[in-house]
């Protein structure tokens, strides 16, 4: 128990009201620089992106990470030197939104839910987005000196090869569709982010091969392979994560892994609660629909352990969120082999 929470309660109370006196004061003092700063944010991350053709919903998982790093729960410099670059978001809207946010928690200790992680097996709908880094990070750290290749389909701005492959043996490879990946080469060169071990594939898996490009750019069919689909087949036609991941499957050795999410179809049509229908409107009006989702409805694990034996796989590990919470199946994280 922390030390906080062996306070009299009236004490608690009495520290929680000072934070927020002071966290009121802070951001009093940093409106005139949140209204300019919202016009920004919003003219990049809406705008310009839509102007650039660039995916909305990868810009929103790349914000997070930045959250993250700046609310302490994962550093990452290399996302802040990117985003400082990047033309499709405000390094300064996003401080002058959270400004007074981020200052409170470091100076003393008010943390909101952003500052916050949740303990395995409770995460909400709400909390997911950073579990869900962390998650894939673990993934990352322990096959990153095992593997052969590894292979980010749909890597939008996620930076974590930058990170974790760096003068290392494995070979890299990001897939994404033409305008996103090369907004991300450019902002990488502007911020002087080394890259050149990674090779950038431009794809639209709606309507090309993936593979023929991807063995076209030098993957080797022999080697072992870490393959990471992070967030990516709820913006896509059942048929095509079908077709995405039994490719994934030929596409393996023994030892290799794919490891990705799903989310439910409850949560995929926006019926899973409000917050979670809003968030999925908001991404349909920039461009990219929720699409696929996984009856979780009676027994979740199964139901994906079927969906990968329909796509050539076996499920070798299945972390369900939100699983000691009475709460209604939403979302997993799965590793696979080829069965
Ligand atoms: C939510 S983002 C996730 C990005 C990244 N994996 C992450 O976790 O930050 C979804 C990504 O899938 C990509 N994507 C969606 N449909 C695609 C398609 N038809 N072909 C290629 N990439 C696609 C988007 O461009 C976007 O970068």
């Amino acid at each position: 128990m922390s030390d906080k929470k062996q306070l009299p309660i009236f004490i608690r109370f009495f520290i929680k009201l000072f934070q927020i006196i002071l966290y009121i004061s802070i951001q009093i003092i940093f409106i005139p620089f949140a209204i300019i700063g919202i016009i920004d944010a919003i003219y990049k991350e809406m705008r310009k992106s839509k102007k650039l053709g660039v995916s909305f919903s990868a810009i929103k998982a790349l914000q997070y990470r930045w959250f993250m790093h700046y609310f302490n729960t994962r550093p990452d410099p290399i996302s802040v030197a990117f985003t400082k670059n990047f033309p499709c978001e405000s390094h300064f809207g996003m401080w002058s939104i959270m400004g007074p946010l981020i200052i409170s928690q470091r100076l003393f200790g008010f943390t909101t839910r952003l500052g916050k992680l949740v303990e395995p097996g409770e995460e909400t709908a709400g909390s997911t987005a950073g579990i869900r880094v962390l998650m894939f990070d673990k993934v990352m750290e322990k096959y990153v000196d095992e593997m052969e290749q590894i292979v980010l389909p749909g890597a939008g701005f996620d930076l974590m090869t930058l990170q974790f492959t760096k003068g290392k043996k494995v070979k890299v490879f990001e897939l994404d569709q033409v305008n996103t990946l090369n907004v991300k080469v450019e902002t990488l060169k502007k911020a002087g982010i080394e890259h050149d071990w990674i090779t950038y594939i431009p794809v639209d898996y709606a309507n090309e091969s993936w593979v023929e490009k991807l063995l076209g750019a030098g993957f080797d069919k022999t080697k072992k392979t870490l393959f990471l689909w992070q967030s990516v087949s709820l913006y896509l036609e059942a048929d095509i994560v079908k077709e995405n991941l039994r490719e994934m499957a030929d596409l393996c050795v023994d030892g290799s892994i794919i490891a990705q999410d799903f989310y439910s179809k409850v949560f995929s049509s926006g019926e899973y609660s409000k917050a979670a229908k809003n968030f999925l409107s908001i991404i349909e009006k920039m461009g990219e629909s929720s699409k696929f989702g996984i009856d979780m409805s009676d027994d979740p694990k199964a139901a994906v352990d079927s969906f990968l034996t329909e796509c050539g796989l076996k499920m070798t590990k299945y972390i369900q969120f939100g699983e000691k919470l009475d709460i209604e199946p939403f979302y997993c994280i799965v590793e696979a082999e080829k069965l």
